[in-house]
């Protein structure tokens, strides 16, 4: 069976998407959906799929397998609410929402319908970290009580994201998330924060780099941080680095995609570089292979093999981290994001 997939949002990242989804055997790109109607009708041109420009009309006539919403975060709630209506899934890129309550109408109108809500958080699908989770798994660290996860660059993501200047949180709300959705996925749900943010580029409006402390549930602590201001040589864009301390090892994930286990016979690098998609380029292909591997994992589960990683009740707890994380670095206080039992 061929899942068919409408697409809302031709711009920037969605190019992305459409390359993705169309390598992947068992799914089609059948329609897209662009209030700029230049936008839609390249996108329809270049990948064989239908035009629209009102989400509402494609999404009756089209009645798709998956919606995919590649608009920016003040849509996301009447995109997805409309979307549920019609589809047996939807996927939402990050931001999922400015606010919980948002965040919480678009997982209730999914969970009322039955129907899987994904968010596109494409970092805990990136091929290092993937590695990172299956030695986890595999418990060659032994208990993890620590992470640091660190993102820092000076890569001119304002180009192609002007949007992004304009952002007042922008660091917390654009890598922060990704950044504590993989906190969350690595050492469990988050129950304590806080935050110091700083604004560094005077071509921003907004907060352009942070540093937050974790603490989860199960005792661990991470150490976040995130700066789009770091002036480095070579510039390691778009590359998380970090590390994960258990009681019985260390992974160290390296610049230059090397990942270094420490254990008892000493340490040892493994190269965790990812593919290149036929449809790639370097230093993209990080990002590109893990919209890959996003994408094959909802084909997974919309086959019946896998729940959504991450799903919207999963993201809804991940942006109450954020705005907790937004409000601690205002206020200065060790904050419990909202809904978390305090740790
Ligand atoms: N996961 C990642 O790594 C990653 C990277 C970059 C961007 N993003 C996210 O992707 C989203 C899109 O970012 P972008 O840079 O591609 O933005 P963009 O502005 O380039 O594209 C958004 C498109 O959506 C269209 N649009 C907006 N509202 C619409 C509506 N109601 N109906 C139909 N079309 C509508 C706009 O006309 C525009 O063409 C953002 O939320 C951004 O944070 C994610």
């Amino acid at each position: 069976m061929t899942v068919r997939v409408a697409l809302i949002g031709c711009g920037f990242f969605a190019r992305n998407h459409m390359l993705a989804w169309r390598d992947l055997p068992g799914a089609k790109v059948v329609a897209v959906c662009d209030l700029d109607s230049g936008r839609a009708g390249n996108f329809a041109a270049e990948f064989g799929a239908e035009a629209f420009t009102d989400p509402a009309v494609m999404l009756a006539e089209v009645r798709p397998d998956a919606t995919d919403i590649v608009t920016t975060v003040a849509s996301h709630r009447k995109l997805v609410t409309l979307a549920v209506q019609h589809s047996g899934a939807v996927i939402c890129q990050k931001p999922f929402a400015a606010s919980l309550t948002d965040g919480q109408a678009m997982v209730s109108a999914c969970a009322a319908a039955d129907v899987p809500l994904f968010v596109h958080e494409n970092f805990r699908w990136q091929a290092p970290w993937r590695a990172v989770q299956a030695r986890l798994a595999a418990g060659v660290v032994g208990t993890p009580r620590f992470l640091r996860l660190s993102f820092r660059h000076a890569f001119d993501i304002y180009t192609a994201q002007p949007y992004l200047a304009e952002e007042p949180d922008l660091a917390l709300m654009d890598v922060g998330l990704h950044l504590f959705d993989m906190a969350s996925c690595l050492m469990g749900d988050v129950v304590r924060v806080s935050c110091e943010t700083q604004r560094l580029n005077p071509r921003v409006a907004g907060q352009d780099a942070f540093q937050a402390l974790l603490r989860h549930s199960s005792g661990a602590v991470s150490s976040v941080e995130c700066s789009f201001f770091a002036q480095l040589s070579p510039d390691p864009f778009p590359q998380t680095l970090g590390r994960v301390e258990g009681d019985a090892g260390t992974l160290e994930v390296l610049a230059g995609y090397r990942l270094r286990q420490h254990g008892s016979d000493g340490p040892a690098d493994i190269d965790v570089e990812p593919e290149l998609p036929i449809w790639g380029a370097r230093p993209w292909h990080l990002i590109q292979d893990s919209v890959c591997a996003f994408q094959t994992h909802v084909l997974e589960v919309l086959a019946g093999r896998a729940q959504p990683q991450p799903s919207g009740a999963d993201n809804l707890r991940t942006l109450a981290v954020t705005l907790a994380a937004i409000r601690a670095a205002k206020s200065g206080a060790t904050l419990v994001p909202e809904g978390a039992a305090p740790g």
